[in-house]
C-alpha cells in the first residue's frame, strides 16, 4: 500500500483525498494517516489540507522498497525490491536468495555497501547516501555458457536509464563498463550458479556514481558521477527505475533470439573500442589490433597487425590514445 500511495501522490497534480486512498485499499482514515506521517519521517514533503486531501510536495532522494516499487510497477524487473540500509555487497544478498527460491526480478539494493565487490577480487568503493549499489535475481531458461552476454545487456540499460534521466550520453568500454567523458561512472558484475547445462540462477549486480562530488585519490582521474558531469542531483529511485525498464526490453529481445543480436547494434553504437586501436591483454598474452565491433555473442571482433580477423572472449582490452580512463 505504501509504494502505491507513493506512486498516487506522485501521479495527482492536485490534492488526492483521504477517502480516495480508503476507498481504493479498503482501509480506514486512520491508517492511511499513519502511512502518510511515515512517509513525512522518510522525509517526503506532503501538504494535508482539511477537505482537500494530500499533496506531494518533493520527495526525497530515497531508494527504499516503496519507493522504487512505486516507480517499477506494470513491469517485472525491480517490481519486488528488498533494500537494505547496509550490507556487505547487494551480489551476496541476491545470491543468497537465489539459493533460497527468491523470484526471477527481484531487485536487491543498498545505500552502502561494507564490502562491495568489483571484477577480477577488487573491491568496488561503496559510501552511503550518494550512488547505486544493486543486483538484478534472475532466472534464465538459457545455457549456462550464453550467462555472460546479460551483462552487455545491462550495459545497454545503464546507458538508456542514464539518457533517460539526465539527457547524457555515455559509452560502453567492452565488455561493460559504462564511460562518461573518458571516465568510469558505472561497473558491472554478474555471477552465476548453474549446472553444466542448466542455470539455477544469475545476478547482475550495477554500482552506478550517482552524487558523489568527491573521489579518493586513487580513483580521480578514472571514475567520475553524474553529478560531477551535470551539476547537479539525480533522483537515485528514477534511476533505478529507468534502467530495469531499460533492462526488461533488452532481456526480451535476448531471450526471443537466443543471443544479442537484437542489441547488437544499440550496443555498438555506445562501444568506445569500436574503430580503435586497443591492445589486448590476455592471460600470457598481449597484442595490438584494430576494433571492429561485437559478434552476437558479445566477442569483440579485432583485426590484428596481419589482417586477420579474430575473436576476444575476454580479458582486459585497453584503448590506446584516448586520454584518461579508457
Ligand atoms: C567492476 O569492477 O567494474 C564491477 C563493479 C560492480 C559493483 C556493483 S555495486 C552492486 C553490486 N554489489 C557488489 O558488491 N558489486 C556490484
Amino acid at each position: 500500500m505504501k509504494a502505491e500511495i507513493i506512486r498516487l501522490l506522485k501521479e495527482c497534480d492536485g490534492y488526492l483525498s483521504g477517502q480516495q486512498i480508503c476507498d481504493r485499499f479498503q482501509v480506514s482514515r486512520t491508517a492511511v494517516w499513519k502511512v502518510i506521517e511515515q512517509l513525512k519521517k522518510e522525509g517526503y514533503q506532503i501538504e494535508a489540507v482539511r477537505n482537500k486531501g494530500y499533496h506531494l510536495e518533493d520527495s526525497p532522494d530515497v531508494i527504499s522498497r516503496a519507493e522504487i516499487e512505486s516507480l517499477t510497477r506494470g513491469g517485472w524487473a525491480g517490481a519486488c525490491a528488498v533494500y537494505y540500509d547496509e550490507t556487505d555487497s547487494t551480489n551476496n544478498r541476491a545470491k543468497d536468495a537465489g539459493e533460497r527460491g527468491e523470484a526471477h526480478g527481484t531487485l536487491y539494493v543498498a545505500d552502502r555497501q561494507s564490502a562491495g565487490k568489483g571484477r577480477r577480487g577488487r573491491s568496488w568503493e561503496s559510501p552511503a547516501g550518494k550512488s547505486i549499489y544493486m543486483t538484478l535475481l534472475l532466472r534464465p531458461d538459457i545455457m549456462p555458457t550464453k550467462a555472460p552476454q546479460m551483462t552487455l545487456l545491462m550495459a545497454v540499460a545503464v546507458a538508456e536509464g542514464i539518457h533517460k534521466v539526465s539527457g547524457l550520453e555515455c559509452e560502453i568500454k567492452w565488455p561493460n563498463d559504462v564511460i562518461l567523458h573518458g571516465k568510469k561512472i558505472c561497473g558491472i558484475l554478474t555471477e552465476m550458479s548453474s549446472e553444466l547445462t542448466y542455470v539455477n540462477y544469475v545476478v547482475i549486480g550495477v554500482g552506478i556514481n550517482v552524487n558523489q562530488e568527491v573521489f579518493p585519490e586513487e580513483l580521480k582521474e578514472r571514475a567520475t558521477s553524474l553529478r560531477a558531469e551535470l551539476g547537479h542531483s539525480i533522483r537515485r529511485s528514477e534511476l533505478i527505475a529507468a534502467v530495469m525498464e531499460s533492462f526488461e526490453k533488452c532481456y526480451a529481445t535476448f531471450m526471443r533470439t537466443g543471443n544479442l543480436s537484437g542489441v547488437r547494434a544499440k550496443y555498438e553504437s555506445r562501444l568506445v573500442n569500436r574503430d580503435q586501436d586497443v591492445k589486448i591483454l590476455e592471460p600470457g598474452n598481449e597484442y595490438e589490433a584494430h576494433a571492429l565491433g561485437i559478434d552476437e555473442t558479445g566477442r569483440l571482433i579485432v583485426r590484428t597487425r596481419d589482417g586477420r580477423k579474430k575473436a576476444v572472449y575476454a580479458g582486459e582490452v585497453s584503448v590506446r590514445g584516448v586520454y584518461g580512463y579508457v
